[in-house]
């Protein structure tokens, strides 16, 4: 409802300044607490548009929404919210009945912020680098756009990563893998982006290991070098996965498409089915240095992670969902200006 000319938006870690970056942890901690249950958003309004499926993202702005005294609204898209468009100068002959600038002007003047998820297409490269549908959202809202994941990011899901490091292993700068693996389908860049920009942030030192193909976005990578080396860490990238495990305190497995097979969707899930030793396993856990497992889930048991794993000591995928819930709430906050 604000009509400020400059809202928060939060649509990627690469645009958070170190500063802010830290008082969102902060705050994530303190909301962990009983602050956390204070009435600190009360009478506030929360929209969440979601044009693809989620369990963790819908629940914990719920649940933050409700313990905060504010009351969220969810809307599906092609589940009761109109088809939305997002192309700037198309004749709207198609399948989408209302624009996002109509759509996302009415909201401004309902809510105090809006959420919105809106993964990679998967069939145009650039369109989905540009991150189009949510920037084109954000342009349209006067409130602050909170991105849920997009085709390129997913902050809320680096911060809890970030957060469950630092709880983890106290703040120190460890090796940590963002450690690609197969899958049944190609799958998005936004969470390894994502990971590689909150532990970039925390000043880790943080390899990106994949097999040849698989490269990140080159943009994402400058930005997260930018970050590391401001806080005296390291960004590197290999295909060499032995060396990747030697001396890492954290593994990070997500599955990601190859970028160069953009709209060919059978040679692009070939590419991921072509990789099976890179499922993390007991023997990939042995070669660390006691790491611990994170995944920001769902995860396909046997394919991404086998079960020893992830039902093993070393994992921590239920802590860094839980910590969505602490970060959102301090996203909330923040996005409605209360310092909580
Ligand atoms: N990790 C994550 O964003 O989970 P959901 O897709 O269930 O929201």
């Amino acid at each position: 409802m604000s009509g400020s000319l400059s809202p928060r938006h939060l649509l990627s870690l690469a645009e958070l300044s170190p500063a802010t970056f830290e008082s969102l942890l902060d705050a994530a901690e303190r909301l962990r607490g009983p602050r956390g249950r204070e009435p600190l958003l009360a009478g506030r309004r929360f929209g969440m548009v979601f044009f693809n499926a989620s369990l963790r993202t819908r629940t914990a702005f719920e649940v933050a929404s409700f313990d905060l005294g504010a009351h969220a609204v969810y809307l599906q898209v092609g589940g009761g919210l109109w088809s939305l468009e997002h192309r700037s100068g198309v004749v709207m002959d198609g399948a989408h009945a209302e624009h996002v600038k109509e759509g996302f002007g009415v909201l401004s003047r309902m809510l105090d912020a809006v959420g919105v998820r809106a993964f990679a297409s998967l069939t145009d490269a650039d369109e989905d680098a540009r991150d189009a549908v949510i920037r084109s959202i954000a342009a349209a809202s006067t409130v602050p756009v909170l991105n849920l994941e997009s085709a390129m990011d997913h902050p809320h899901q680096g911060l809890a990563d970030a957060l469950t490091v630092r709880r983890e292993l106290g703040g120190e700068r460890v090796k940590v893998v963002v450690h690609w693996a197969p899958h049944v389908k190609p799958l998005p860049l936004a969470v390894p982006h994502a990971a590689l920009l909150g532990f970039a942030h925390a000043g880790h030192d943080v390899v990106v290991a994949h097999p040849e193909g698989f490269d990140l976005e080159p943009g994402t990578l400058a930005s997260a070098r930018a970050l590391a080396e401001a806080r005296g860490g390291t960004v590197s990238v290999t295909h060499d996965r032995a060396e990747a495990l030697h001396g890492a305190r954290v593994v990070y497995a997500k599955a990601w498409g190859t970028r160069s097979l953009y709209g060919q969707p059978e040679a692009a899930t070939a590419a991921v089915r072509a990789h099976p030793e890179w499922t993390v396993d007991g023997k990939a856990m042995a070669a660390t240095d006691e790491a611990i497992f994170l995944h920001c889930l769902p995860v396909r048991r046997g394919v991404v992670v086998a079960d020893e794993v992830l039902d093993g000591p070393q994992s921590r995928v239920l802590d860094q969902a839980e910590n969505r819930l602490h970060v959102q709430k301090a996203t909330l906050c923040h996005a409605m200006g209360v310092e909580p």
